[in-house]
C-alpha cells in the first residue's frame, strides 16, 4: 500500500490516539479550569456557524504532504460538485503549512502551498461546501510548542492575511492533533495569541481548537479559551480502535489483528492471530469481543456513545460548539463493517447535535472511490440515509 509506506517514511506514528478509557470515566462534570468561564449566549455566531459544519469529509492525505511526496491523492474540480451531490456540507483540508515556511524570523511561506490551497478553498466554495484549512502534522510544535510558537503564529498570520477577505464560510482550525509536549495547558496560552492574531484582520472567521492529546474528548476539561464567540471546539474520536485502526501500521503493533466486524459478536468467534505476538490486553479485548452481546460488545456503539454524550453535556455547560473533526474505519474493515460503523456513529453524533466529519474522502479510510467515481459500497447510505 503506497499511501501507508508514504506515512510511515514521513515517520508519523499515531499510536498515542487510543485513550482506553472505560465508559463509566466519561459521565460529565464541570470540571475545567476557573479561567475557563461558560458562555451563556447559544445563538452566537460560532453557533451559526457550527450549522454549516455538520456533514463533511476530511480530504486527507494530500495537502499535508510535504513538498515533492505524494501520499496517493489527487483532488480534481469536478470532485468537489460530486461531494456537495452525495451531501457532504463542508470539508476540511488538512495542509502541511510549516513545510513551506522559509526561515525565522519571517517564516514566509512559498506561494506554492497558497496556490494548491486556494484551487481546494475556491472549488469547496464554489461548490457551496464549507471549508476549513488547518496546520497538520507540524510536529515540531507537538516536540517543542514554546520553541515553535513563533512559527505557528507567523504561519497563521501569513494565513490570516492571504484569506482575510474571502467569504465567511472558511474557517481556520488552529492546529490537528496536538499531542507529545503540545499539551493542552501549554496550547491554551498559544492558541489565546493565535486567535488574536487572526482577529486583527479576521474579525468573523470561524476559528476551530483542538485538545491535546490528539484531540481527545477527556482533553476537553483542561481547555482554557478566551471569551472568544466565533470559536468552535473540534475533537476526533477512533473508537472502537481495534476496529477502525484493524491492519493500519501507523498506529504500532497493537492493532494489526484484521478479521473484526461491526458491530460484535461475530458469528464465528475470532481467532488472535498469535504471530502477532498479541499483549494480554489485546487477547482480552478479542474474549470480550467474541463473548459479549450486542449492547455491551467492545466493537459496538458504546465504544463512543458515552463519549460522545460528554462531548454534548461539555458544550452545553460551556456554551461552545464542539465538532467531531475526525472519525472513521480503514479500508481493511470488510465492507459491510464500515458502513455499520459509519452509520452508527454519525446518528450518534446527529442525535446528540453534534457536526461530523469523516476520515476521510479518498485514501486508506475512503468514502469516495475515485476509479468508479462512485461512494464505496454501503458509505451513502450510512451518512446520509435519513
Ligand atoms: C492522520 C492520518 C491517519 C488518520 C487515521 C489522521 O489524523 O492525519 O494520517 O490516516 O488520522 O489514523
Amino acid at each position: 500500500m503506497k499511501i501507508i509506506s508514504a506515512i510511515i517514511i514521513a515517520g508519523f506514528f499515531l499510536g498515542g490516539r487510543f485513550s482506553g478509557q472505560s465508559a463509566e470515566e466519561t459521565i460529565f462534570k464541570p470540571a475545567n479550569p476557573p479561567a475557563m468561564q461558560p458562555l451563556t449566549d447559544h445563538d452566537s455566531p460560532a453557533y451559526h456557524a457550527a450549522k454549516l459544519f455538520q456533514h463533511g469529509a476530511n480530504l486527507g492525505n494530500y495537502l499535508e504532504a510535504p513538498p515533492k511526496q505524494s501520499w496517493g491523492v489527487t483532488v480534481s474540480a469536478e470532485e468537489f460538485a460530486a461531494m456537495k451531490r452525495e451531501g457532504f456540507d463542508h470539508v476540511r483540508v488538512p495542509v502541511g503549512w510549516h513545510h513551506y515556511a522559509g526561515s525565522a524570523p519571517d517564516f514566509a511561506l512559498a506561494p506554492e502551498i497558497f496556490a494548491k490551497a486556494d484551487f481546494v478553498v475556491t472549488n469547496a466554495l464554489n461548490n457551496k461546501l464549507a471549508v476549513m484549512i488547518n496546520i497538520h502534522h507540524f510536529g515540531e510544535l507537538d516536540k517543542d510548542p514554546v520553541g515553535a510558537t513563533a512559527e505557528f503564529l507567523a504561519i497563521w498570520r501569513q494565513v490570516a492575511a492571504h484569506y482575510k477577505n474571502f467569504p465567511g464560510t472558511l474557517a481556520f482550525e488552529l492546529d490537528n492533533e496536538p499531542h507529545d509536549q503540545a499539551t493542552t495547558a501549554l496550547m491554551n496560552p498559544i492558541y489565546a495569541r493565535a486567535i488574536a492574531e487572526i482577529r486583527q484582520n479576521n474579525p468573523g472567521r470561524t476559528i476551530f481548537v483542538e485538545p491535546g492529546s490528539w484531540g481527545d474528548i477527556a482533553e476537553l476539561k483542561n481547555l482554557v479559551l478566551p471569551p472568544d464567540d466565533n470559536v468552535i471546539v473540534s475533537v476526533h474520536c477512533y473508537e472502537p480502535f481495534h476496529f477502525t485502526h484493524q491492519g493500519a501500521t501507523w498506529t504500532g503493533t497493537d492493532f494489526l489483528q484484521t478479521g473484526i466486524v461491526f458491530p460484535g459478536p461475530p458469528a464465528t468467534p475470532l481467532e488472535p492471530d498469535l504471530s502477532l505476538k498479541p499483549k494480554p490486553w489485546v487477547l482480552d479485548w478479542i474474549k470480550k469481543y467474541n463473548t459479549l452481546p450486542a449492547a455491551k460488545n467492545p466493537s459496538g456503539p458504546v465504544a463512543f456513545t458515552g463519549k460522545l454524550k460528554y462531548v454534548h453535556d461539555w458544550s452545553e455547560y460551556y456554551g461552545r460548539p464542539v465538532h467531531i473533526g475526525e472519525f472513521g474505519a480503514f479500508t481493511k474493515g470488510d465492507p459491510q463493517s464500515r458502513a455499520n460503523f459509519y452509520s452508527a456513529f454519525r446518528r450518534t453524533a446527529e442525535n446528540l447535535q453534534l457536526g461530523w466529519c469523516i476520515w476521510d474522502w479518498s485514501a486508506g479510510f475512503r468514502y469516495w472511490d475515485k476509479k468508479e467515481q462512485r461512494a464505496m459500497p454501503g458509505m451513502h447510505a450510512a451518512l446520509f440515509d435519513r
